[in-house]
């Protein structure tokens, strides 16, 4: 036998005992892989295809993104296939051929006008033209994003008979967002505020010393095609918090050393800065927008920054929020507040990011709901083009379900980013399955009318609709140092899926949840439907069994520790679901109550205005209601509530026993850490059931 041939058998044992394990001995897996385990293909057939494809790589260009992209196609192959492809010198000689538009000569590939002109920046052309497969770009990371997209179709056993393939990402921004804490903390206070997967990932005592698991986190974000990272909390210095001190020397190489990893895999560094960073660090009297002293030390302190990191992405505001400082201090506006700071960044192309989570504010609408549109809605078109308004996607924050933000579409003139929450703080944390894909696809795809019919929030974030030059998607991560990153395995498919939806906000969840699903358990049928049914319905489980119909908050008070916000609470809570003996939920009518209906455009408002047509998820946060009010449904508000509240246990044993069916189908270790979780989520979710059934009965009797 010729040394190939002979590498192909010992291949077919490998792949031949790998199942075998896989199914009868146990493959250990710790989910550190994620989506990205390239596990040995199984289908002969299948595997001859992509052997025969994928021999030699011929790959145009050097540059970090691609020796990423080689790195990372070569590792994956190899994986799957068993043989390393060998880079090829000869471009003639390739099977897969990397490069860009630009390179690649019209005898291996004339690529047609239309489709061509189609491609953007980071889209990519993964293309079959007889013995070779063609990815093609305009830029290094769109070369990187088709190596990603190739391995996902061999990873899913699809063929590669008929390749052609154009993407681009619809959203321009797509960032992760960690609320993660450098430095001292604070006693009692975690490394990751509302993080639920171990410790930071960001070790700032060995930086700039930098470790593999940077190189993982920043193919994990490429891999679904995130683009930057703000790797500290937005909370900066409330409760001796020290994220503040990103801006003091000591941390700029450690700053440096993050973002020359990340910069491989085409990930710009962010950070979240203090609004009195210059009386903080430096000492200068106030951080008045006003005070030249102020505006110049943002000048100087930005271009130390570019000149050690010169692709910085730029900072992220929370300001005159929850303890943090901001512009009001001095009666400026968020505008000039961030305008001073945009304007440091801008001769280097920097981003100011500023959210719109505030309210508090004494003389605004008493329901928190409707504050934020008050202060932001009247400074349209006051904010420097490089500022950004990161908004929410709800008026509250964060909740099961809550309405749209109705600053989507009420700010034409100001760019801005969608921020959703990946780490599930109001979602059970890592003890409860909530898949959010679902949520967030309803959030994207929700019509605010704002130019009439088809102002999706997708179109406002994607900058379409309103011509904004930069917006995008923001999510708040859940990953943290345990092995398999997000703590609860099936975790991984919301941090997977916001990558996604941020990538294309008109991916289908069903596609999205069926690439996660295989990509992490392979693609037997029986792991696949179990999977698939408790993903798809856990987010409504989780509603029913803790918080329908809209009433919102219900769950214990927020101190940041791993217990806040978790176990239900309904009678610290009257504030927001207003339950008393008479009914329940908040009216925000025009008519008879705060007036929040009136901030979103017709016909929503009239919508939301109308007990009739204000749709039964959202009715209590929208209106109070006696407990015998009738349902769409035809139930009565309290038996809708009893009733879900028992379903939803009975959901999550389910969930139970079925994935004891899967026992001998994937790797012991995933197998019973998931079971060992379920198992745990239905006493959690008997104790909402009774929590908030035994209130309510109390209360409506
Ligand atoms: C929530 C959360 C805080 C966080 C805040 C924010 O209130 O509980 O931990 O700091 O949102 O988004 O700024």
């Amino acid at each position: 036998m010729s040394t190939p041939d002979r590498k192909k058998v010992y291949f077919l044992i490998l792949v031949f005992l790998f199942s075998f394990f896989k199914t009868v001995v146990a493959f250990p897996e710790s989910g550190n892989e994620v989506w990205l385990r390239y596990a040995p293909v199984e289908d002969p057939v299948t595997l001859r295809e992509y052997q025969s494809l994928t021999r030699r790589v011929f790959i145009f260009g050097d540059s970090e993104i691609l020796t990423s992209a080689l790195g990372e196609l070569n590792y994956g192959i190899k994986g799957m296939t068993g043989t390393e492809p060998a880079t090829s010198g000869k471009l003639r000689a390739g099977n897969i051929i990397i490069g860009k538009t630009t390179d690649i000569p019209g005898n291996i590939l004339r690529i047609p006008e239309d489709q061509l002109s189609k491609l953007t920046q980071e889209g990519y052309l993964i293309i079959r033209k007889g013995k070779r497969i063609v990815i093609t770009g305009k830029s290094d990371a769109g070369l990187l994003y088709g190596v990603f997209r190739l391995l996902r179709l061999l990873q899913m056993g699809e063929s590669l008979a008929d390749l052609n393939i154009l993407e681009n990402p619809t959203t321009k921004l797509r960032l992760l967002n960690h609320w993660d804490n450098p430095g001292k903390l604070p006693a009692g206070i975690p490394s990751v505020e509302r993080g639920y997967a171990g410790e930071s990932i960001f070790k700032w005592d060995e930086l700039p010393h930098l470790n593999r698991r940077y190189t993982d986190y920043a193919r994990m974000l490429a891999s679904v095609g995130i683009n930057g990272t703000v790797i500290n909390n937005v909370n900066t210095a409330k409760n001796g918090l020290e994220g503040w001190k990103l801006l003091t020397p000591e941390y700029l190489p450690k700053l440096k050393a993050l973002a020359s990893e990340f910069r491989k895999y085409g990930v710009k560094l962010y950070i979240s800065v203090n609004f009195f960073s210059p009386v903080m660090i430096s000492g200068i009297n106030d951080a008045d927008p006003a005070n030249s002293r102020a505006r110049k030390w943002w000048s100087d302190k930005v271009a130390e920054i570019y000149s050690e990191i010169p692709d910085f992405g730029g900072f992220l505001v929370k300001a005159d929020s929850e303890g943090e400082p901001g512009p009001m201090k001095y009666g400026r506006s968020h505008a000039d507040g961030a305008n001073m700071i945009a304007s440091a960044l801008e001769p280097f192309g920097g981003l100011l990011i500023w959210r719109a989570f505030v309210y508090g504010n004494k003389e605004l609408s008493p329901d928190r709901a409707a504050q934020a549109y008050q202060i932001f809605k009247p400074l349209d078109g006051n904010f420097a083009g490089n500022a950004i308004v990161q908004i929410k996607n709800g008026p509250i924050d964060f909740q099961v379900r809550e309405p749209v933000s109705p600053l989507f579409g009420a700010m034409p003139l100001t760019n801005q980013i969608i921020e959703l929450q990946i780490t599930q703080e109001y979602t059970g944390h890592d003890k409860h399955v909530c898949y959010l894909v679902p949520q967030w696809k309803e959030i994207l795809d929700f019509d605010t009318y704002a130019e009439g019919p088809g102002s999706t929030v997708a179109k406002i974030v994607d900058g379409s609709l309103f011509g904004y030059k930069y917006s995008g998607i923001a999510g708040v991560s859940n990953i943290g140092d345990e092995a398999n990153w997000t703590g609860h395995l099936l975790a991984q498919a919301n941090f997977y899926g916001f990558g996604r939806l941020a990538w294309n906000p008109a991916l289908e969840t069903e596609k999205i949840t069926d690439e996660w699903i295989r990509l992490t358990f392979g693609n037997g049928e029986k792991v696949y439907s179990v999977v698939k049914e408790i993903l798809l319905t856990s987010l409504k489980t989780y509603e029913d069994y803790t918080s329908p119909l809209g009433v919102g908050l219900m769950c214990n008070g927020g101190n940041t520790g791993h217990q806040g916000h978790f176990t239900p609470a309904p009678s610290s809570r009257v504030n927001y679901h207003k339950a008393d003996k008479s009914g329940v939920g908040y009216d925000r009518t025009m008519v008879t109550g705060s007036g929040f209906t009136g901030q979103f455009f017709e016909p929503v408002r009239s919508m939301y205005e109308s007990l009739e047509k204000c749709p039964d998820e959202l009715l209590l946060f929208f209106h109070h209601v006696p407990y015998t009010h009738k349902l769409k449904s035809g139930k009565t508000v309290i038996k809708h509530i009893y009733d879900t509240h028992n379903e939803g246990v009975e959901q999550v044993r389910g969930y139970y026993e079925n994935w004891k069916n899967l026992d001998g189908l994937m790797d012991e270790d995933r197998y019973q850490d998931v079971l060992n979780r379920l198992k745990d989520q239905i006493k959690y979710a008997e104790q909402w059931r009774d929590s908030i059934n035994s209130y309510f009965l109390k209360l409506s009797r």
